[in-house]
């Protein structure tokens, strides 16, 4: 089955085609965030304008990478990131979806941008079959972090998220501070980090909510610790950056860890822009290999926003719905849809 989606959500504008939820055929991604970098931050109506403008040429290029000249003949299904996310965003993807479907005669799945994270993970045949249920799923994204219990497709059990900061906002608004980025600055942090050759500052930022029960997270503490530390010891930008992101992953590791031992998991997915993280990823896989829980990444590209897993989350999450009841949805919830 071949389902063309798009995602639309935020500053990306992506079209992907994928057959049967797990194989790519092809998968484009247009990104504003360099506009952004100039305002420091997105701005709605500028992230929206750009979406109006590239929709179409990206699902041209979209359908031109895949070989496909008839898509009413060789598209099966189309469908659609209807929220959570930006409001102007999401209607160019949500009214583009609904045009094609009624052009083409073809049914579209509503699909959530953050159960779609979680599909990104499936997107090779070998990985897709491996991966067993329950498994216990951190999603780490700019606006979201959360846990979550996945008991097979479409099953999902809350277990806690942030209640201030997410992840990825958390390192944007550090290397803001460092003066490493003005926008979605996480990646530059990271490379950062990486320089440091010794960590003096082990220990001393804290490791917010780390011990509690709870799967609960908190960043934002960690931003006003990482502005005293600086003051206070004028430490190099490197350590800074490497010492912040050792805490962020500590917090991060324990937290999945205990939540699929509690839980009796049988693998551990991650999704989201931060799963490309390389420090996360490696203390993950070691504590899960540790506690022999079999874990499964994104490849790189299915990390940051695209259309190729909204595809393979409406592959086996199939719910079609009638056009008038598909909206776009901005505080659209992990649990809803
Ligand atoms: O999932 P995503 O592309 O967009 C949202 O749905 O939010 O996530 C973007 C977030 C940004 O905060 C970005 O700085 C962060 O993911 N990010 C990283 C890395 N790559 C992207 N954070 C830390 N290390 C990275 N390598
Ligand atoms: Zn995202």
């Amino acid at each position: 089955m071949k389902i063309l989606a798009l995602e639309t959500s935020c500053d990306e504008t992506a079209c992907a085609v994928v057959e049967d939820g797990v194989k790519e055929i092809a998968s484009v991604v247009s990104s504003s965030a360099k506009l952004h970098e100039k305002t420091g931050g997105i701005v709605p109506e500028v992230a929206a304008r750009k979406q109006v403008e590239s929709i179409v040429p990206v699902i041209d290029e979209c359908l031109k990478i895949a070989n496909i000249v008839n898509p009413a003949k060789e598209i099966d299904a189309l469908a659609v990131t209807v929220g959570p996310g930006l409001i102007g965003s999401l209607l160019v993807g949500v009214a583009g979806a609904k045009s094609l479907s009624l052009a083409w005669d073809k049914p579209l799945i509503p699909v959530n941008h953050l159960v779609g994270h979680i599909y990104g993970a499936f997107l090779t045949e070998d990985q897709s079959d491996l991966i067993k249920f329950p498994a216990v799923v951190l999603i780490v994204s700019g606006g979201h972090t959360d846990l979550i219990v996945m008991r097979g497709h479409g099953k999902l059990e809350y277990l806690g998220g942030t209640l201030d900061d997410a992840a990825g906002e958390a390192f944007d608004k550090v290397a803001r501070l460092l003066g490493l980025s003005r926008y979605l600055g996480g990646p530059l942090l990271s490379a950062e980090a990486a320089k440091c050759q010794r960590n003096t500052l082990s220990g001393k930022l804290p490791r917010p909510m780390m011990d509690r029960e709870d799967f609960d997270f908190s960043f934002s503490g960690l931003k006003t610790a990482v502005i005293r530390l600086v003051e206070k010891e004028k430490p190099p930008i490197a350590e800074v950056a490497r010492e912040f992101e050792e805490a962020a992953t500590e917090v991060l590791v324990k937290k999945t860890i205990r939540a699929a031992l509690k839980t009796g998991a049988a693998s551990i997915v991650l999704g989201g822009g931060v799963a490309a993280n390389q420090r996360l990823r490696s203390t993950l896989a070691a504590s899960a290999d540790k506690n022999k829980l079999p874990i499964f990444f994104p490849a790189l590209k299915y990390c940051g926003d695209n259309a190729a897993y909204i595809a393979g989350a409406a592959y086996f999450n199939n719910r079609p719905q009638p056009l008038n009841l598909i909206t776009a949805e901005p505080s659209l919830s992990i649990m809803e849809l």
